[in-house]
This record gives C-alpha cells, structure tokens and sequence, in this order.
C-alpha cells in the first residue's frame, strides 16, 4: 500500500510482528459496513459515479459473505482486516476499488469499526445481563418462603430471604446494564471524515455518513476522533465492574453448594467432577467466574497503560488496543450466559439454618427499646444474655421468663413473640428491608420491568 515511497519490501518477521488481521477480522462486517456508508459520501461528493459506488457496493457485500461462508483467505502479508478488504475488492473490480479510500486514512477507518463493533456488542451485554436478571428472579420466585441467614464478616449476621439476597445481585446487575447505556451514548459517535489526523481537503457530507450507519453524533475534533479510545476503557470499566459482581454472586454460590453451608445444590449439567476423587461435585461455571475477573480487571488496565503515553494523535500502539477489548467483551458474555444457565438449574434446600433464633438477638435488643430502655443498654443487656446462652449450651427460646427478667425487668411473656423468624422479618417494612411483602413487591417489580 506504501510501494510508492520504499525501495525494500517489508521483512517477514516485521509482517509477522505487525499483522493484526489474526485478531481484528472480526471487525469485517463493520469494515464493509462502513466502508458503504463512506463510498454514499464520495458519491454525494462526487468522486465516484453512481456505476462505481454500486461496484464498490457490490463487491463489498459479496467479500462480506465470502468470509462469512469461510471462503475468503486472508493474507497476513496485508497486515489488517482494512487492506485486506480492500485489496480483494480492487482484485474483483478494478480502478474503482483504488477509489475508495478517498479522503479516507486506516486510523479513522479503525476507529469507526471498534465504535461500530462496540456499540453492537454493548447492546448484548446488557441483553445477556437481563437474561441473568430474569433467572435470579425466577429462583428467587420459586423459592419465595426459603430463609437463610444473612452474612457479615462472613458470620451470621440476621435471617433474610433468599429471594432477598438474589435481588441483591438483580439490583447490581440493574447497575450495571445502566453504565453499559451510559458508556454507549459516548461510543455511538461518528469518527470517519477525521482522516489520518487533520480530515481532507476533499470534503465529505460527514451528517450524511453518520445517518448512513446509524450514529447518533459525529466526532468534533480530527485528532481526537483518531486517537482516542476512552469509550473503549469506559466500556472495558463496566465490563470490569460488572465481572466482580459476577465474581461476588460466584463466591456466594461456591460456599452455599459446599457442605458446610449446604443451601444449593447445582445440577449435574453445571457442575464438574474429580478424576482422583469419586465423590466429589464441583462448582466450576462460579470457579471459572470469579477467576476470569481477574482477566477483566487485566485488560482494562493493559488499555489505560498502553494509552497514556501517547502523544497525539494516532500511534500504533493502539493496534494493542484490540486483543484486550475483545476479550473483555468475549469473557463477560459467556460469563453472563453461563451462569444465566445455570442458576435456572439450581435447587435450594428449603430447610434452612435461617430459622436460628440465636440470629434474631438484634430483634431482642428493639424489644427493650420498644420498651423504653436506650438502645446502648439494650445492646449490652442482650449481648450478656448471649454469653449467658452460650455458657449454658440454650437458645433464646429456651430461656425462662424469670431469666429473661433478671437481665432487665423490662421482659414480659410477650417476648417469645419477637423469637418468632417470620414474624421478626416481617416487622422489617421500611423502602429495601426484606419483609415478605417487600420482597413479594419486589420480584413483581422486576418481573414487570424485565418482561
Ligand atoms: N491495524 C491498525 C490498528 O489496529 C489500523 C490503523 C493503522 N494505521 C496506520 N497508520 N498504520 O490500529
């Protein structure tokens, strides 16, 4: 492509550092895509003739099913996805195809494929998010009545739903579709027309372009539509927060399918076994989870650093920018889909170790101060209560009313009530608190907003 100006030709392991057309042919269908919509601007501006732009056309679209159909042979000698297609549309038409690139430079044309392909892959992530979102929310509905009992510092802090604790994640997953959204209004804009750097002096209808594929705003400034990509690392941040949710609701799965806990069991089809070991099941879809987060997390910092060096305005560090990119967007949607998959397929032990009184001693302490007493003293009086309970191997329900009273006088027969676990989670009422009936509201909420 750069015959004119060199006298040696390219050495071969020069082309093999350089070639990229082994990981961006994936770009095709928006190569061609937007290589159409800028041949309908040199038609609008008259470098081409209608005849020439339907060639162009033509040809372009029988490429596009040609690698589609796995026919097209890409030649590595042709470095990237872009002079691939469009030496092969030159071979097929002639002089036109040496027209297209008009006005045009690969660094505008790369930069409007990854905008073209993010935007499309945005739009199903966020699908594949409501598909998980619909899944939790069909466990949680199936097992409306199930109690577990709810962690902080991994120790047993108070009784709540399970459906509850799903809706957690449906909350995060919400979340995270939201930034996917956010992230999407600043990639769908319009880059081609920048040129290389500076646009051309042959000056295309650039509205007409941005029309053509779709874009709801186009770039104002030639050197930064080619040299940015902070859509791409707002994408590859969500992308990335998104996975550690993924990762936190794999860590909850690990310890509810393992013995100790025993809450879940996941089924067959989504669970692996051990060659050494016969009887062990593993969770390996949340294993492979949490662990590919971590790869999330790698490609968003290999873009930040391989950017933040760089001069303006395109160098061809950012050729880099892809491999990362696509693997983020590759991971979180099989990440999504799997486990969408697999949450359908689990089963919840309905006999829970929710129902431990012992997780209701906050409820005992609100008893005393429904009763008057400051809530400091009742905090202290309750945890003496516990120590007492703990010594003498008992529960709260087995205390004796005349015990009760000798650890504040405030007690009354009626505090056998608050050891009750339903009652106590339905006295939770508050806007996020997770008594029966909110969280009944909540899955027909999310039921309705997911369809
Ligand atoms: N393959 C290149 C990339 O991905 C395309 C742009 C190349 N531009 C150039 N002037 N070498 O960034």
């Amino acid at each position: 492509m750069w015959k004119g100006r060199f006298q040696q030709d390219t050495a071969r392991l020069l082309s093999q550092y350089s070639e990229s057309i082994s990981f961006d042919w994936r770009l095709y269908p928006y190569d061609i895509q937007g290589s159409i919509a800028h041949s309908k601007g040199l038609l609008a501006a008259g470098i081409l003739s209608a005849e020439e732009q339907g060639a162009i056309e033509t040809g372009l679209l029988e490429i596009g099913a040609d690698i589609e159909s796995g026919a097209f042979r890409f030649d590595p000698g042709l470095e990237d996805i872009h002079m691939n297609i469009e030496a092969e549309l030159t071979r097929r038409i002639g002089a036109a195809g040496g027209k297209l690139h008009t006005a045009r430079s690969r660094n505008d044309q790369v930069a409007l494929d990854l905008r073209l392909i993010l935007r499309a892959e945005t739009d199903a992530i966020v699908g594949l998010a409501r598909g998980l979102q619909r899944s939790l929310v069909w466990l949680a509905t199936e097992n409306i009545e199930v109690i577990i009992p709810g962690y902080t510092h991994l120790q047993r802090a108070q009784p709540v739903y399970f459906a509850h604790h799903l809706l957690a994640y449906v909350e995060m997953l919400e979340r995270d579709a939201e930034r996917l959204g956010d992230c999407r209004k600043r990639i769908d804009v319009m880059p081609l027309g920048s040129g290389a750097i500076a646009g051309s002096t042959i000056v295309l209808d650039r509205a007409l372009i941005a029309r053509e594929l779709g874009f709801a705003a186009i770039t104002q400034n030639s050197m930064d539509g080619v040299s940015d990509r902070d859509f791409a690392c707002e994408l590859l941040a969500a992308i990335a927060i998104a996975g550690m949710h993924l990762s936190r609701l794999s860590e909850d799965l690990i310890l509810w399918a393992s013995a100790e806990f025993g809450f879940v069991t996941i089924s067959d089809a989504f669970s692996t076994g051990s060659s050494l070991m016969p009887q062990k099941k593993n969770p390996d879809v949340a294993e492979l989870t949490r662990g590919k987060t971590g790869r999330l997390y790698g490609n968003l910092v290999a873009l930040l650093t391989m950017l933040k060096g760089l001069p303006l305005s395109y160098n061809r560090d950012m050729q880099e920018d892809k491999e990362p990119i696509f693997d983020s967007v590759d991971t979180i949607k099989a990440a999504l889909e799997v486990n969408a998959a697999m949450v359908r397929e689990i089963k919840v032990n309905g006999a829970l170790a929710g129902s431990d009184p012992m997780l209701l001693a906050t409820d005992l302490a609100d008893y005393l101060v429904l009763a008057g007493v400051p809530f400091r003293q009742a905090h202290e009086v309750i945890g003496k209560l516990v120590a007492h309970c703990i010594k003498e191997g008992r529960t709260f329900p087995e205390i004796e009313l005349e015990t009760y009273r000798t650890f504040s006088p405030v007690f009354g027969p009626d505090v056998y009530d608050v050891l009750d676990v339903r009652r106590a989670l339905d006295a939770r009422k508050a806007v996020g608190a997770p008594s029966l009936e909110n969280v009944r509201a909540q899955l027909e909420r999310w039921r309705g907003a997911l369809g």
